[in-house]
């Protein structure tokens, strides 16, 4: 008998109305266009505006539209794991809201957090359980209201950053499809060159850290750079090397969308066309969590069934990673 795989058999996918471009920003903060553009790739980004609403209204919003797209009755599901890096509060987990809501109802759920390889690692997650016959019906969404967390008087990350959802629904495959190998890597050491000071157990929240800003992404954009450019092309090209793939067999890289420098890179030390490199970063900036899932979104029907793809990501912590899955159906 085969071993049982997990495979991905629908997604969807979510991003806010308002479209925060490279122009608006110029009269945000001392910034241009050319060098946004020529420095990550990234035109515009999508903002949700409404101050009542947090990420599970995003996450939501990716589980519906997969749930329409699919045809799957949520009363079937029996897990929701939410990567995110902006839950809508500190405690409470908004994996479990968002389940609720969506009507789950015989689900359990939680929250995931590893910043921009939180929905790698989900998949990894998702993957165990449903190889160990444990669950069935796996649905993974990475959401992030990443205006929420994001100083927009600060030039150097204010022009990065968007917000989005995608989900994607995990189910048993005797094919041999689905998810194929996996390689998940962190080091500690990384916490200081991208992270938010303030409103942890470490610096609670005071009226002071508020004035001194503690409560936004503060970033090393240069070291990040150097370590996400070294370590996501290290762990593609190594994922490739030990499941014997050239760059002929390799048919999507889908890498976590932060710069497109580092998405050259990656793809370059693979040994990819521009053709096989999926990437929306023009349009959505860095949606952090929902990076992976919106590209799946956004290029579903471009893939077939039995195409190798390899994932890759990088983020705070600092995290990162690569998987290589095997898509399970076409569109
Ligand atoms: O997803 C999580 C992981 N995050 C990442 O992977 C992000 C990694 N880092 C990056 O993508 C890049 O480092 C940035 C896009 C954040 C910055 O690009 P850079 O090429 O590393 O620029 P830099 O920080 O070295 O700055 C170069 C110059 C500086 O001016 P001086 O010191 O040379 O006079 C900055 O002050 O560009 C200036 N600068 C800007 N100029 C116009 C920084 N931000 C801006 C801006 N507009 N928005």
């Amino acid at each position: 008998m085969n071993k049982t795989t997990a495979a991905i058999t629908a997604v969807g996918g979510y991003v806010p109305e308002f479209v925060l471009s490279n122009k608006i920003l110029e009269t945000m903060v001392d910034t241009n266009d050319e060098w946004i553009t020529s420095r990550t790739g990234i035109k515009e980004r999508r903002v949700l505006k409404d101050s009542d609403k947090g990420t599970s209204y995003l996450a939501i919003k990716a589980a519906e539209d997969l749930m329409e797209k699919s045809g799957i009755d949520p009363a079937e599901i029996d897990l929701v794991i939410l990567a995110t890096a902006t839950p809508d509060l500190p405690v409470a987990a908004t994996g479990v809201y968002v389940a609720t809501e969506i009507g789950a109802v015989n689900a359990f759920a939680y929250d995931l957090q590893a910043a921009c390889s939180g929905f790698l690692y989900a998949m990894s997650t998702a993957t165990a359980y449903i190889e160990s016959g444990r669950y069935k019906k796996v649905l993974v969404i990475g959401a992030d209201k990443m205006s929420s967390i994001i100083d927009y008087t600060d030039r150097t990350t204010c022009i990065i950053f968007g917000d989005g959802a995608g989900a994607v629904l995990f189910e048993p495959n005797d094919e041999g499809l689905g998810l194929q190998d996996e390689i998940l890597r962190s080091d500690g050491s990384g916490r200081e060159f991208l992270k938010i000071s303030a409103g942890g157990s470490l610096i609670p929240a005071t009226a002071q850290t508020v004035a001194d800003k503690q409560h936004y992404v503060y970033q090393d954009g240069k070291t990040v750079f150097k370590f996400a450019v070294t370590n996501m092309a290290d762990v593609s090209a190594k994922i490739m090397e030990r499941n014997n793939l050239t760059n002929e067999d390799v048919n999507w890289l889908v890498p976590h969308q932060a710069n497109r420098r580092i998405i050259d890179a990656t793809a370059s030390r693979m040994g990819l066309d521009d053709s096989k490199v999926l990437m929306n970063i023009q349009r959505y900036g860095n949606t952090t969590s929902a990076t992976l899932p919106l590209l799946l979104n956004d290029f579903e029907k471009r893939f077939k069934k039995g195409d190798n793809l390899i994932f890759a990501s990088f983020g705070g912590g600092f995290t990162w990673g690569s998987i290589y899955l095997k898509w399970a159906y076409n569109s």
